[in-house]
């Protein structure tokens, strides 16, 4: 028999710096074919504006479900919806702190939670420089509890030409780690 394939992507974004990497997930999620469910914080909204001047409507355009944050209720918020993955991206070190913490204090950090209490892929793409000890201590609680960190950082290596090309390439780094197919991550392929 054929395992049940659920392709549902949850995909949270904070008010870290980088909501293009949200932006940019999202369009390839569906591109990908999954179902992506989208639960923005109010700092995220904030930064999305900032940065990319979209407003919460345009962000959530780019999603199949769209949630309130504040909606505890939501189907994300139980472990008895099935979904693949969830990815938190931007993700500030106030959300990590939370997640790394198990303190579901809003529908975000709960989905995070039902994550990894239901054994599913959580990335974490955490930005924040420097760290302070609370930071990388956090990181450690949600890599011991079974969460990626994943900070999307640059592989200069590849020789990026464009803040485009960045984007992709960490971006397409964690499509690669979801096992999404057509996920292209760029290749070392030796000097
Ligand atoms: C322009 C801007 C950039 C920010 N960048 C970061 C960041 O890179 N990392 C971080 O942890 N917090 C950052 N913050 C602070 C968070 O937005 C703030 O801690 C917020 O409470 C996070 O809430 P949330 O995790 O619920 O979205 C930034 C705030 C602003 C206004």
């Amino acid at each position: 028999m054929q395992p049940v394939v659920h392709p549902r992507v949850v995909v949270g974004v904070t008010g870290a710096t980088g909501a293009v990497y949200a932006v940019k997930l999202l369009e390839r999620l569906r591109a990908a074919g999954r179902e992506t469910h989208l639960v923005a914080t109010p700092a995220a909204i904030l930064n999305v504006h900032h940065e990319l001047g979209l407003d919460r409507q345009a962000l959530e355009a780019r999603a199949d479900v769209a949630y309130n944050p504040a909606d505890v209720g939501a189907a994300i918020a139980s472990g008895s919806f099935a979904v693949d993955a969830m990815v938190v991206v931007p993700c500030s070190m106030k959300s990590l702190a939370a997640i790394a913490h198990g303190l579901s204090d809003n529908l975000l950090t709960r989905a995070a939670d039902v994550a990894l209490k239901e054994r599913k892929k959580l990335v974490l793409m955490v930005r924040e420089t420097p760290f302070n000890l609370a930071h990388l201590r956090n990181m450690t609680a949600a890599t011991e509890m079974g969460a990626i960190v994943f900070p999307p950082l640059p592989t200069f290596y590849h020789r990026p030409q464009t803040i485009a090309e960045m984007v992709e390439d960490s971006v397409e780094r964690v499509l690669a780690l979801l096992g999404i197919e057509g996920a292209a991550p760029k290749t070392w392929r030796g000097l």
